[in-house]
C-alpha cells in the first residue's frame, strides 16, 4: 500500500499546489490532507478543528500538566489522529506545504508540554492514541511497539505470552513509548540491562520529506539520532522494535519508611556509597518528601525517606545482598514481597495494593493530575550530610499547598559499562544517581504558578556545589526550559542551543547537529529544545 502512496505523492502534491486557494493557512491544510488521501471519508474522521465537539477532549485527553491546561494556553488549530502511517505522511507533507507547525504527542507527559503547546505560529497536533499495536514475538525475544502506546500497555502484552521476558523502561505506566524512548527512558531494570534506547534494535520514522524510513532505510546516523536525542526533532516514530530481556519468574520488592527519627539522614548519606556499587540484580531508589510528624524536634513536620526496590530474584537472596552491603536499613523478611516482574511494575507505579496488572492498560494515571514542574540532577559525589541538611531545610520551607518529591535513584551497574557516545543519551560512568525534584500543586493561575516555580528553582539553586559540573548534566526526558530554549518564531542559534544541548547531551551534541542538519536542513521538526541544524 505504501509504494503505492509514494508513487501518487508527486501527482498529489502538484494537484493541491494548482488549487492552493488564498484563504487561511489551516483550511488549505485541511483541503491539503483531504487530497493526499486516497479516502477523504476516512481522512475526515480522523481530524479535529476548534468547532467540531470533541476537540476538547481529545486535546485534554493526554494532557498530564495542569500548567497547560488554561484558557490562555494557545490550542492547535487541528488535532490529527492518524489511523495508519500515511495519514501522518499526508499530515507531514501538508504541514510543511501549508507552513504549519506539527507537533506530535504519544503520552503526553512532556514536562513543558511541548508535544501539544507551541507559543508562536499556528500548529497542528499528531496524536499517536490510534497506534498502539504491540506484537511480541517471544521466540526471539522482540516486540514491536506502535508509538502511541504506553509503558503500562507494554509491559501488560509483554506478561500475557512470558512471565520471563520484561523491557527496561520507565517506572509510571501512562507515559508514552514515543516520547520516552526518544528522550532516553529509565527505570527499576536500568542498572541491569541499560535504558530504553539502548534497548531499540530498529523503529518506522517518516521523516520531513514525508518518506517512510526502516533501520536500513535511515542508516546507522539516523538511528543513532532517534535513539534519544529528543522527540519531535527528526521526525515522527511510527513504532519501534525492542530487544526484550530476561527476568526470573519471580522477583521481590520492598518499600521501606524512615524518618528523620529514625536516621533517614544517615541512611541516606550511606546509600550514596552503595547503591549504585550494589550487584546489577538489584536496585534501591529513594522517594524522599516532608511529612507530619510531631516526635523528632523539626515542629509538626519531618523528612522521610521511602526506600523502594527491585531484586531480580526471591527474597533470600535480596535479604543477603542488604545484609552485606545495606546492614543500616535493617531489612527484615517481612518486608520483601515476592511476585512475577510485571506485578511489580504495578507495585513501583503507587496503586492502592493488590491493584489488579489490568491497571496498567488505563491510560488515565494512578494519582490525580495537577501543575507540576520537575528538574534534573545527576550526583557524582556523594552529598554530605550537612548538605543533605540543607536540603531538608528547603524541603521544610517548601510553599503550603505545594506537594513536593525528590526521586533519587542509582546508577551504575550496566551504565558503566556504556560508551556515552553509543547513543546520544550520555549519562554514564560517574554517575552515583539521578536527582529528580519534582514539585505539584493544585492551586491554578499564573501567579500561583510563580510562587511554586520560585521555590523549585530555589532549590535546584542550592544544588549546584553538590552535583555534576563542566557541564551540569540533566536528563532531557526531564525536559526544564529553565535550562535555555530556542526563541520561538526565530532563527535558531547553535551558540544558544549549546548551553541546555551540551547539558542533555555532552559531547553526542555535535554529531546530533550534524544528523539533524543532514535529514531535516529546513528545520521542519522543531520545538523549544530540539537539536538545530547548523545553516537554521
Ligand atoms: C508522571 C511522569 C512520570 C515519569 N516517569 C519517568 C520514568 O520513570 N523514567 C523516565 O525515564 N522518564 C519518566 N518520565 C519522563 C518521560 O520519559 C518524558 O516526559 C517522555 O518524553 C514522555 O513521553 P510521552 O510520549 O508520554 O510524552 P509526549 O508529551 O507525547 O512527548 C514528549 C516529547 O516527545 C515528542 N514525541 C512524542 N511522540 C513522538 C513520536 N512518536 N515521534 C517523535 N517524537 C515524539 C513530543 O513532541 C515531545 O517533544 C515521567 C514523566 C511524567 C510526567
Ligand atoms: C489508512 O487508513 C485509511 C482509513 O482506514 C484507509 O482508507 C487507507 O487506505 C489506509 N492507508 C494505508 C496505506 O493503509
Ligand atoms: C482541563 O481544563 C478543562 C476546562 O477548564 C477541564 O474541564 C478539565 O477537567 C481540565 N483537566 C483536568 C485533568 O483537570
Ligand atoms: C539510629 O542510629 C543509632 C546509631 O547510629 C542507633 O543506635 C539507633 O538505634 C538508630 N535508630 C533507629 C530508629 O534505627
Ligand atoms: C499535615 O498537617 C497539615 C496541617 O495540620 C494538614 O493540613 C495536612 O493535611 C497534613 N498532611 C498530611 C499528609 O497528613
Ligand atoms: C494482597 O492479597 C494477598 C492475597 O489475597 C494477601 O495475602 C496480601 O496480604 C495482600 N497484600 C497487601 C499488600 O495487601
Amino acid at each position: 500500500m505504501l509504494p503505492f502512496i509514494l508513487k501518487l505523492l508527486p501527482l498529489l502534491l502538484s494537484l493541491t499546489g494548482a488549487t492552493s486557494s488564498s484563504g487561511p493557512r489551516h483550511e488549505d491544510f485541511l483541503q491539503c490532507l483531504e487530497l493526499y488521501s486516497e479516502d477523504t471519508n476516512s481522512i475526515s474522521k480522523v481530524i479535529y478543528t476548534p468547532n467540531n465537539p470533541s476537540y476538547s477532549s481529545i486535546l485534554q485527553s493526554s494532557i498530564r500538566n495542569l500548567r497547560f491546561n488554561t484558557t490562555a494556553t494557545p490550542k492547535p488549530l487541528v488535532i490529527v489522529t492518524p489511523v495508519n502511517a500515511s495519514q501522518i505522511q499526508a499530515a507531514v507533507t501538508c504541514s510543511k506545504k501549508h507552513r504549519m507547525q506539527l507537533r506530535v504527542r504519544s503520552g503526553g507527559h512532556d514536562f513543558e508540554g511541548l508535544s501539544y503547546v507551541s507559543f508562536v505560529e499556528p500548529f497542528v497536533v499528531v496524536d499517536l492514541i490510534n497506534l498502539r499495536t504491540i506484537t511480541v514475538d517471544v521466540a526471539n525475544s522482540e516486540a514491536w511497539v506502535g508509538a502511541g502506546a504506553t509503558l503500562g500497555e507494554l509491559y501488560y502484552r509483554i506478561a500475557e505470552k512470558s512471565r520471563t521476558l520484561a523491557f527496561p523502561a520507565g517506572v509510571c505506566p501512562t507515559v508514552g513509548v514515543g516520547g520516552h524512548f526518544s528522550g532516553g527512558g529509565f527505570g527499576m531494570l536500568m542498572r541491569k540491562y541499560g535504558t530504553a534506547p539502548d534497548n531499540i534494535i530498529d523503529a518506522r520514522l517518516i521523516d520531513a520529506k514525508g518518506r517512510i524510513l526502516d533501520r536500513a532505510a535511515m542508516g546507522e546516523d539516523l538511528f543513532w539520532g532517534i535513539r534519544g536525542g529528543g522527540g519531535n526533532t527528526f521526525g515522527v516514530v511510527v513504532a519501534w522494535k525492542v530487544k526484550l530481556v530476561p527476568v526470573p519468574p519471580v522477583v521481590t520488592a520492598f518499600s521501606v519508611v524512615r524518618t528523620l527519627a529514625q536516621n533517614a539522614s544517615k541512611l541516606i548519606h550511606r546509600w550514596q556509597y552503595v547503591a549504585d556499587k550494589l550487584t546489577k540484580d538489584v536496585t534501591v531508589r529513594i522517594f524522599i518528601t516532608r511529612v507530619n510528624s510531631t516526635d523528632d524536634g523539626y515542629g509538626s513536620a519531618t523528612v522521610q525517606a521511602e526506600f523502594v526496590c527491585l531484586y531480580l530474584g526471591g527474597s533470600d537472596g535480596l535479604l543477603q545482598v542488604m545484609k552485606d552491603e545495606f546492614p543500616e536499613l535493617g531489612l527484615v523478611k517481612e518486608d520483601c514481597i515476592e511476585m512475577s516482574w510485571v506485578e511489580s511494575t504495578v507495585y513501583f507505579a503507587e496503586f492502592p495494593s493488590n491493584t489488579s496488572v489490568d491497571a496498567l492498560l488505563n491510560r488515565t494515571p494512578p494519582n490525580s493530575i495537577q501543575n507540576s514542574k520537575g528538574k534534573s540532577d545527576f550526583v557524582r559525589e556523594p552529598i554530605p550530610e550537612s548538605g543533605l541538611e540543607g536540603i531538608w531545610k528547603i524541603l521544610m520551607e517548601q510553599v503550603d499547598g505545594g506537594n513536593a518529591v525528590l526521586l533519587l535513584h542509582p546508577f551504575g551497574g550496566i551504565m558503566n559499562e556504556i560508551s556515552e557516545s553509543s547513543i546520544p543519551f550520555p549519562h554514564r560512568a560517574g554517575n552515583i544517581y539521578h536527582f529528580h525534584p519534582l514539585l505539584n500543586w493544585d492551586e491554578n493561575g499564573r501567579e500561583a504558578s510563580e510562587k511554586y516555580l520560585n521555590w523549585i528553582r530555589r532549590l535546584h539553586a542550592y544544588l549546584t556545589p553538590y552535583v555534576s559540573k563542566n557541564p551540569r548534566a540533566a536528563y532531557a526526558n526531564y525536559r526544564d526550559l529553565d535550562l535555555g530554549a530556542n526563541t520561538p518564531g526565530q532563527e535558531v542559534s547553535y551558540r544558544k542551543a549549546r548551553v541546555w544541548g551540551i547539558k542533555y547531551f555532552k559531547n553526542n551534541l555535535d554529531r546530533l547537529v550534524k544528523v539533524k542538519t543532514s535529514v531535516d536542513p529546513a528545520n521542519f521538526f522543531r520545538n523549544e529544545q530540539s537539536i538545530p541544524p547548523f545553516s537554521a
